[in-house]
């Protein structure tokens, strides 16, 4: 059976960088409040999500040395879509020349993980290459004058092409998973403000990121001892750090980027995964546990073994 590997990843962020200090400066807030209860310093915020996705989408291509016309399937997780309908990738795909088929998925904060676990399947199906990006731009849903939820956003995109492969691919195991009974704890009406429960979802997310890890890595016959590196979805560092402490993985093996980009929901794992490529702290032949958590509530784990 054709499994897929990773050839190419790419991120798109807003120039524009803004601080604890300049939400300090207008609202009732402070950068050691921030810091201390979410570990965030700064965020980017701008642009669309399509321009933003369209940066991260051409990024992977052109790290593969591939075009758009060499793509069978665009997936774009997003839970802040540019309009209702058409649907955000339709103007993704015109922009990078993607030949196949195009489509949204909306999972909330999860929407990466949901949208790389489809694209290996549909890779099993018999696509040859498939682009899954996460893009979002929370602040277009963001009260600003809402303390509790403006400092914890940020906008950006993250975009990873899969190859089908010869080998076994690197998908070793996953996990998704919903509890709709909760989705009150998250939500944004047509037109309207998000809202959160952060209390609530906190309590829940450190939960479902620990039995849904649990679940894909047992699949996968594997332990968080295993694990050679953690990518969290970024909420909230504290979240992370419960999380990783609880399924025993060492901090040194998680990667952390809510500093420099806040809570970026779909775009956070691909953000973050990017990032430890840039870094060096992948090689082939890594286990790589990715785990997100979100509104509906939903919840994602995916087990990678770096390369395949
Ligand atoms: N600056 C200063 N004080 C603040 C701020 C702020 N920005 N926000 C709240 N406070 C105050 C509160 O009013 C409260 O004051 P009080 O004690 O006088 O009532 C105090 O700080 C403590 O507030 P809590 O809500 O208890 O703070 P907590 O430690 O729970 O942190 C937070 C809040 C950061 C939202 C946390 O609960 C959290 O991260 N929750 C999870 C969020 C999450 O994971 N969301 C997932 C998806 S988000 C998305 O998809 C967009």
């Amino acid at each position: 059976m054709p499994g897929a590997v990773v050839t190419g990843w790419g991120i798109g962020v807003p120039d524009k960088v803004v601080t604890n200090e300049d939400l300090s400066a207008r609202l009732d807030t402070s950068d050691a409040w921030i810091t201390e209860r979410t570990g965030i310093r700064e965020r980017r915020i701008g642009g669309t999500t399509s321009e933003l996705a369209i940066t991260a989408g051409g990024r992977a291509l052109a790290r593969a040395g591939r075009r758009g016309e060499d793509v069978d399937v665009l997936v774009l997780a997003t839970t802040t879509p540019d309009a209702q309908v058409p649907a955000t990738s339709a103007t993704v795909q015109e922009a990078l020349g993607i030949a196949g088929g195009a489509f949204d998925v909306n999972a909330a904060c999860s929407g990466f993980v949901y949208g790389l676990v489809a694209g290996h399947g549909l890779v099993l199906a018999g696509a040859r290459r498939v682009l899954v990006i996460g893009a979002e731009t929370l602040s277009s849903i963001t009260d600003w004058d809402d303390r509790s939820l403006a400092v914890l956003v940020g906008d950006g995109a993250g975009a990873v092409l899969l190859e089908a492969t010869d080998g076994p691919g690197e998908l070793l195991a996953w996990d998704l998973g919903a509890d709709g009974s909760l989705r009150h704890l998250l939500k944004c009406d047509h037109g309207g403000y998000l809202y959160m429960n952060g209390k609530e979802i906190f309590r829940h997310a450190v939960r479902v990121v620990v039995e849904s890890s649990l679940a894909a890595l047992g699949r996968a016959g594997l332990t968080p001892a295993d694990v050679d590196l953690f990518v969290p979805h970024q909420a909230n560092a504290r979240i992370i750090s419960a999380a990783s402490g609880r399924l025993g993985i060492p901090e040194d093996r998680c990667v952390v980027t809510i500093d420099r980009y806040g809570n970026t929901s779909s775009a956070s794992i691909p953000l973050a995964l990017a990032d430890a490529l840039e870094t060096g702290r992948l090689e082939p032949g890594s286990r790589v546990l990715l785990s997100g958590f979100g509104g509906g509530m939903t919840w994602a784990s995916a087990v990678l073994r770096w390369g395949g």
